[in-house]
């Protein structure tokens, strides 16, 4: 049994939340907590980045790539295989980026590294996301596998691809969650403005999510129901 839903409904709603958090996560980190800096004295401006680059380089940029297929099914397909790939290479190269500026942070100001759940999943979902990429190129693109084995390899590899990317979500979710907890125990107002923009950007993440995972489940188009036979009355 195939999805009855249409994916093109999913993607637009998807590219709306994507938006929705990008400009959401910039607020935050631009707005009320200071700036973006790769070098400076205030060391949480070097954090600001972690944020900014997760969500916008690593998940947006990976959700477009999952959703390549969908948002553009008549595009020819070596032509949307070739944007997957490049779009997730960039995804991984932001996301190391974006985990680099989480360390650079730790080191310069004292903390210790890899002591949360976030940032173990973290290290784990980029990792995967890494294999995952490797497998993807050597199996679709270069040098390629025989029709046959791509087509028995095809579904592990979409469905290890949403896994990573649902692991990559959860990790995002607890990196809200942690800052929010360190921030508020510091004395931020629990129901203050920044909070609010805290929980509600890390809402729109999830509503984003899943509509990223419908869009890529669901087909491009409904095949006419040929099996179709009412169940009989009594
Ligand atoms: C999928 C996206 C993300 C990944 C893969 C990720 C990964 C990581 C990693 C590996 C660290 C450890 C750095 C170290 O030990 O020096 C870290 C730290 C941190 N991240 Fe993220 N992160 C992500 C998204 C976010 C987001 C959206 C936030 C929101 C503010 C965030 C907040 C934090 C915080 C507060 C720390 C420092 C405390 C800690 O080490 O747990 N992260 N992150
Ligand atoms: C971390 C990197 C990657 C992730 C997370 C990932 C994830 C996915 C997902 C979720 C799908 C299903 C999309 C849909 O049903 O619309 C997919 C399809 C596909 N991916 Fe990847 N992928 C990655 C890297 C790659 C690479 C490097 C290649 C090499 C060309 C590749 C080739 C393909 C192909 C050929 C399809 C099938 C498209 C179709 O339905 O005809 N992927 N990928």
């Amino acid at each position: 049994m195939g999805l009855g839903v249409r994916s093109a409904p999913f993607t637009y709603v998807a590219h709306a939340l994507a938006l929705a958090a990008a400009v959401m996560v910039l607020v935050w980190c631009i707005q009320f907590r200071g700036g973006l800096a790769f070098e400076d004295t205030n060391k949480n401006l070097i954090f600001n980045l972690h944020p900014v680059l997760m969500l916008i380089g690593y998940i947006i940029l990976g959700s477009e790539a999952i959703m390549i297929y969908r948002v553009l099914p008549t595009w020819n397909h070596d032509t949307t295989k070739l944007i997957h790939l490049i779009l997730h290479a960039i995804a991984l190269v932001l996301g190391s980026f974006g985990i680099y500026f989480a360390f650079k942070f730790h080191n310069e100001s004292g903390i210790a590294n890899l002591y949360s759940l976030h940032s173990w999943l973290g290290i784990g979902t980029i990792s995967l996301y890494g294999i995952q990429w490797v497998f993807g190129f050597v199996a679709f693109f270069f040098p390629g596998a025989t029709p046959n084995v791509r087509k028995s390899v095809l579904p592990w590899h979409i469905l290890f691809g949403l896994f990573v990317y649902i692991l990559a979500l959860a990790t995002a979710e607890l990196g809200f969650l942690e800052k929010l907890t360190f921030l508020q125990s510091s004395g931020l107002d629990k129901y203050g403005a920044e909070a609010f923009l805290v929980n509600f950007t890390a809402l729109v993440v999830v509503l984003f999510g899943a509509s990223v995972v419908v869009a890529a489940i669901a087909p491009a188009r409904l095949e006419e129901q040929q099996d179709y036979t009412p169940i009989p009355e009594n």
